[in-house]
């Protein structure tokens, strides 16, 4: 049996705090599939490391696909609908994407999610994502839905405030994780990840983000 089978033999909801729900393995069943799209994806819009407003380069590589990506430069965080990488759409969301998105979000009590971004984040051993909140978005009635795919992180789930001690998750592959309602603005992130050759991916870690930003 290979290693990465193991993670079937786990799934189960866990709710984390009111409006927020870990779905162990819930895209187990897809998720060779998620990983076979993702190569068509990044040849149209590449990884790419974004810097931030004050000029730091993040550690995480990204991506998106969808009607609008979510991009960071000198001038800020946002939204944009091209690439500003070459200037064109970025691909459009896969419905293996939408689908699977929308069934989790219907799982952890939000029916009828309609996200128009997926930002898709890759971690090699040793990356990062501070604790932030997500709020680029033009409203928050729409929860965030996170897909873990590759090699285990541990993720940082906090409260509404920065001081809110975050609890600490092993995030395994085809697990899923949702946010919203009073839990939307939560803090999250994930602590520098550890090398594991034994996934799918080999050492890296992929995250596609569903969000409705419009
Ligand atoms: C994010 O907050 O955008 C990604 C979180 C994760 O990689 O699990
Ligand atoms: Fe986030």
């Amino acid at each position: 049996m290979t290693p990465f089978l193991l993670p079937e033999l786990r799934e189960e909801t866990v709710v984390l705090c009111p409006g927020a729900t870990l779905l162990r393995g819930f895209a187990l069943a897809q998720s060779d599939d998620l990983v076979a799209i993702l190569p068509n994806l990044t040849a149209q819009s590449p990884f790419r490391q974004m810097v931030t407003k004050g000029g730091h380069l993040m550690s995480v590589a990204m991506t998106n696909c969808g009607a609008l990506g979510w991009v960071s430069d000198r001038k800020g965080y946002r939204y944009a609908a091209c690439d500003p990488a070459h200037g064109r759409p970025w691909p459009a969301l896969p419905d293996l994407f939408r689908d699977l998105a929308q069934g989790a979000a219907n799982d952890a009590g939000f029916p009828g999610f309609s996200p128009d971004v997926c930002l898709i984040n890759r971690y090699e051993p040793g990356t990062r994502l501070a604790l932030h909140q997500d709020r680029d978005e033009r409203d928050f009635t729409a929860p965030i839905v996170s897909v873990s795919l590759g090699a285990p992180a541990i993720f940082l789930f906090g409260g509404r405030e920065r001081s809110e001690k975050p609890r600490r998750l092993k995030l395994f592959h085809g697990d899923v994780v949702v946010w919203g309602g009073q839990a939307r603005l939560n803090f999250h992130g994930i602590l520098p990840l550890k090398p594991d050759q034994s996934t799918i991916l080999g050492p890296q870690r992929i995250n596609l983000t569903f969000r409705k930003a419009g």
